[in-house]
């Protein structure tokens, strides 16, 4: 055996809607599989009783998968990673309770990860990583964050939405536009055939640091129970079009005070909106206008992924922050 040997961890991921798994070994993602449900389209929502059960019939192949892609059998694993908080119960108490009883069978250490921490993280996953401090904008389905990241396991959150999330903002708005759950990635794609200056929304004044995007939302209903239906559906692309633009808006206005009010200039997007275009190239516009360096994780580690689960528990293993069998995942985990 080596000096140094490896450290090769197993991640589940289980939180929402995405069952996923990945191997990590000294840093590097060797697998990353995403199965997602498709089960809940029809609702046009994620319904938590059918996600937990479509996570216990994806959790065994995943796993099977991300070990036989990563050529990793499992008595080389170091130790099992998986979502601890927060997310929706029943799904996380599929990957927690497959997570220890895997960790309890091969005699390793468990690691719980903070999913939000974890997003954050995600933008470690590159060969040029950001340098600490960095910034990073976190925008998911259920949170908006930017986030002041110290070292791996030190970030602090400067500030966050009052109300909706980001993700929440794409996904109401383009419900009322009557376009199918989740909305963000079509909106994403429609908009870019639009006019982002064909209609204007009022943006919200928030102090400091935090958003809200509730008022978006309500602005966005008012704007269209004015028109007629063959009003918003021939102008369906100008619509996505403004309402991204507003989004994004919002979102790099307040990043812009939290560069000019830190002095840092290393900036990281995350979360499933990070993968939204009309971001990234928000983003990367003014990073070259005031000199800031941008980092973007690549698609597959923007939205919900083991990988970031992987990232993020393989600091905490170098650090021995490992959690006991006896810790119980939570809804809504402390940071
Ligand atoms: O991070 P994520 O996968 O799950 C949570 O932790 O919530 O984020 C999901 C959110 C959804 O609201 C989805 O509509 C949004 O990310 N999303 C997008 C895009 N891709 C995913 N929103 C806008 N544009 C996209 N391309
Ligand atoms: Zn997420």
């Amino acid at each position: 055996m080596s000096a140094n040997p490896s450290v090769t961890i197993l991640a589940i991921e289980s939180s929402c809607d995405e069952t996923s798994a990945a191997i990590c070994r000294d840093g590097q993602i060797l697998s990353n599989i995403i199965a997602t449900q498709a089960v809940h389209e029809q609702y046009g929502g994620v319904v938590p009783e059918l996600a937990s059960r479509a996570h216990m019939q994806h959790i065994v192949p995943v796993v099977q998968q991300a070990l036989v892609e990563a050529k990793c059998g499992v008595q080389e694993l170091s130790a099992v990673a998986y979502t601890q908080a927060p997310g929706l119960i029943g799904s996380l108490l599929v990957g927690a309770q497959f997570a220890k009883s895997l960790a309890l069978s091969l005699n390793r250490p468990l690691i719980g990860v903070h999913h939000m921490q974890a997003h954050v993280l995600a933008n470690l996953i590159t060969d040029a990583p950001p340098v600490f401090p960095f910034l990073c904008l976190t925008v998911s389905g259920g949170h908006t964050q930017i986030v002041l990241a110290h070292a791996p396991l030190q970030l602090e959150i400067l500030g966050e939405t009052i109300d909706d999330a980001a993700g929440e903002a794409f996904d109401k708005t383009a419900k009322l536009l009557g376009l199918p759950y989740p909305g963000g990635p079509l909106m994403d794609r429609f908009a870019q055939l639009g006019n982002p200056k064909a209609f204007s929304f009022a943006e919200p004044q928030i102090p400091e640091l935090n958003f809200s995007f509730s008022g978006l939302k309500t602005s966005v209903l008012y704007f269209l129970q004015k028109q007629t239906p063959t009003f918003i559906e021939a102008n369906r692309h100008d619509l996505c079009a403004s309402i991204q633009y507003t989004i994004v808006n919002i979102l790099l206005k307040k990043l812009k005070k939290a560069v000019e009010r830190t002095g840092i200039q290393q900036v990281c997007i995350a979360g499933g909106v990070s993968a939204n275009s009309g971001l990234r190239n928000g983003i990367r516009e003014m990073g070259e206008r005031h000199g800031w360096t941008v980092h973007i994780p690549s698609f597959e580690y923007c939205t919900d992924n083991a990988g970031m689960i992987a990232i993020t528990a393989y600091h905490r293993y170098l650090s021995g922050a490992f959690t006991a069998l006896e810790e119980g995942p939570a809804a809504r985990g402390a940071w």
